[in-house]
């Protein structure tokens, strides 16, 4: 606890302050080739997880057949490429999702790419899947074992020749099956805010198409769909209807938001350059409606990864109450610091034995439970 109280001040007063105020894309590439150095050494590892991690029986789950020994995932988007899930690990996360990748190595969009917005406490996220492709990402971490679940999120090539619906199937489904057998659980990203031809497999119909070809692709692994957060709860439902047919078995609530607009964005964050999806805090009230809602209507028949603006085991506590068996998160990180994922599961455990939990399981929907 000393430890990591010195580390946030650190982090607070002396790392991020230097960090912002460089590009931040260039901030991203650095610490993840100092993040996968890091994690080549054993001994670095362990004296890392010493550090940051934290466990306690409460916070374990068994779900979809996958043991996760706390409920905090890195969210995708951060290690695109499957290089740092090792020093992932040793930072105390119970889960990573590598990716977004997709079926042909993608560049992303031109730079600049990324910005903070560090009044709204929030990420412009313009990126456009930038990722070494399937193949190559697969033939890496092939065989290889993780002490923690990892799942692949995959999505579609971001270029002109996958905006055709069935050359965008074609391309998720070259991904699925070069990750079929490579992780924990899979997620099929249909939401990402910053791509050619935009986000085809949003509507009914079409995801209806790609789903019927995923069926076809042998995977023992669950399955998750990452859904949108600006969509009504209406034409959720009408995606979730589709994903009752087929091989679904979660969701991931909910990618960026494309809305500038709301009132949780400071507009004096925001310069004419900036284009993309909105991370962070700005997220985290709509994300938390969606997870309710969704919760509310198929909780029993779905597993929920709640991810959008946890800076605290408050706010993963809320998300949980909300629905989610599991949280994930990217801007937190960055703002609050590496000790923060230990801080939350420190802070959780707390929490669920202040309201009387003696297993994470039984506080999540609580909320909704309470307020049907
Ligand atoms: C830099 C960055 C890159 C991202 N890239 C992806 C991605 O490739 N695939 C994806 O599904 N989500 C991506 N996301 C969205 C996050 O996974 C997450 O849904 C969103 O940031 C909200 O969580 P947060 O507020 O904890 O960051 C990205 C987010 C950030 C900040």
């Amino acid at each position: 606890m000393f430890a990591t109280s010195i580390i946030r001040w650190s982090y607070q007063h002396i790392l991020k302050p230097l960090a912002f105020r460089f590009d931040p894309e260039d901030v991203h590439d650095a610490m993840i080739r100092f993040a996968s150095v890091l994690g080549r050494s054993p001994r670095v590892q362990h004296a890392v997880s010493r550090i940051f991690c934290f466990s306690n029986t409460t916070l374990e789950q068994d779900l979809l057949g996958i043991h996760f020994t706390n409920p905090v995932g890195l969210s995708a988007g951060f290690d695109k490429n499957g290089q740092i899930i090792d020093a992932i690990t040793a930072t105390g996360f119970g889960f990573t999702e590598i990716g977004s990748i997709t079926g042909k190595p993608c560049a992303g969009n031109p730079k600049p790419r990324l910005w903070r917005l560090p009044k709204s406490q929030a990420i412009m996220v313009w990126y456009g899947l930038k990722n070494d492709g399937c193949i190559a990402i697969a033939h890496r971490l092939h065989k290889q074992q993780y002490p923690i679940p990892v799942g692949t999120s995959i999505a579609r090539t971001n270029d002109a020749t996958t905006v055709d619906i069935q050359a965008g199937i074609n391309d998720y489904a070259t991904a699925f099956r070069e990750f079929a057998t490579i992780g924990a659980y899979t997620t099929i990203n249909i939401s990402c805010p910053n791509t050619c031809g935009g986000e085809p497999f949003t509507t009914p119909d079409r995801l209806e198409l790609l789903l019927s070809v995923i069926d076809t692709i042998p995977s023992a692994k669950p399955i998750f769909l990452k859904l949108p957060v600006d969509l009504s709860f209406a034409d959720t439902d009408a995606l979730i209807v589709v994903a009752q047919r087929h091989r679904v078995h979660g969701f991931v609530i909910a990618n960026l938001t494309k809305s500038h607009q709301s009132p949780n964005i400071d507009k004096t964050d925001l310069t004419e350059n900036m284009r993309g999806g909105i991370s962070g805090k700005p997220t985290f009230d709509q994300s938390n409606a969606l997870i309710a809602h969704v919760f509310r209507t198929v909780g029993n028949q779905f597993v929920i990864i709640g991810v959008g603006g946890i800076f605290s085991a408050e706010d993963a506590y809320a998300k949980i109450r909300s629905g989610a068996s599991l949280v994930q998160l990217i801007t937190g990180l960055i703002f609050e610091g590496p000790q923060l994922v230990g801080e939350i599961n420190r802070d959780l455990t707390a929490l669920l034995a202040r309201d009387g939990y003696t297993t994470i399981r039984d506080a999540v929907g609580a909320s909704v439970r309470a307020h049907p």
